[in-house]
């Protein structure tokens, strides 16, 4: 496993494939590859017309379909409008570090991105899936505290990088205990997690950690910050695995399965997060 690439994709014709915040990054290139692999991807994105600009040209075929992630009215309304047959979900949309704001519905935006949204989304298309989940991590949620009474940040003061921490924790949770119920159920279906270590992309340049761009030693290209995604998306990996780089802190190299923090993997933890979540979105009971 020690250097897998996307040249070693599986043939992907007939499977389709969905993907969240596919117009850039990271998850423009995981679109990519797995297009030129064969997959029929389907990309959810807030602002179609830069999304199709993205993939024209591209080698594939494609549907691009508006996704605000963070608005839990626009997620519903989108999984109701999706047909079936999607074999991969991943969740890769996601924002960091961002000003505290408000969603239509009142939520945390950053954490709505990164977290309800995708737990609202998988929720919804689950029947319609018949593969695979992808939730799309980050290192940094070993500094996660996780706040059950507060998910949403109304009692505390907002903290951008810890409310970052907090939605990556929960988005392995959330795969820990969805994993556990699709077992339960007897459902070929699996989740599973990928972290791309650190990729230099849009995603820290007005953070304070955008340092880390500078840093060529601590940082891996774009490309090489989608294999872990590409990795979790099409080997036959069990449920549940959490796919990052191999290097040293698993911020730059190939894909490897890993193991998340200790809290990432607490079942107890993960049960009482979905219960909060499911009460605080109305989805998922
Ligand atoms: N880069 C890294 O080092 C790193 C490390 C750990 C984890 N990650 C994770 O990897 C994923 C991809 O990040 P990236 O580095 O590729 O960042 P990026 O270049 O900033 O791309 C983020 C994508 O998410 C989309 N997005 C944001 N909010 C959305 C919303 N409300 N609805 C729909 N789409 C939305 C963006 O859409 P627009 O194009 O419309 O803005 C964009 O396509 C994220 O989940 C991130 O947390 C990245």
């Amino acid at each position: 496993m020690a250097t897998w690439t996307a040249d070693q994709l599986p043939d992907m014709i007939g499977r389709t494939v969905m993907i969240t915040g596919a117009s850039r990054g990271i998850g423009l290139v995981t679109t990519r590859e797995l297009a030129r692999a064969g997959a029929h991807v389907v990309l959810a994105v807030r602002d179609v017309d830069k999304a199709r600009r993205a993939v024209a040209g591209m080698r594939g075929t494609f549907d691009v379909r508006q996704l605000d992630v963070a608005d839990l009215d626009s997620v519903r309304a989108f999984a109701q409008s999706c047909p079936g047959g999607i074999d991969v979900l991943i969740n890769n949309a996601g924002v960091m570090d961002i000003p505290a704001a408000r969603t239509a519905q009142g939520l945390d935006v950053q954490t709505a991105t990164n977290y309800f949204g995708p737990f609202v989304l998988t929720d919804l298309l689950l029947p319609k899936l018949t593969d695979r989940v992808v939730m799309v991590s980050s290192q940094l949620h070993r500094f996660a505290r996780l706040n059950l009474d507060d998910l949403d940040w109304r009692t505390r003061k907002y903290n951008p990088l810890a409310a970052y921490e907090s939605s990556k924790l929960a988005v392995i949770l959330f795969s820990l205990e969805l994993q556990r119920r699709l077992t339960a159920a007897g459902s070929p279906v699996r989740s599973v997690v990928a972290h791309p270590g650190v990729a230099r992309t849009g995603l820290v340049t007005h953070s304070k950690l955008n340092i880390v761009n500078r840093l060529p030693f601590l940082v891996q290209d774009v490309e090489q910050g989608a294999l872990p995604l590409l990795y979790a998306a099409t080997q036959d990996v069990p449920g549940n695995a959490y796919v990052g780089p191999d290097g040293l802190f698993s911020f730059t190299g190939y894909p490897l399965i890993r193991k998340p923090s200790r809290a990432g993997q607490d079942p107890a933890l993960a049960k009482r997060l979905w219960q909060a979540t499911a009460a605080l979105t109305g989805t998922g009971a």
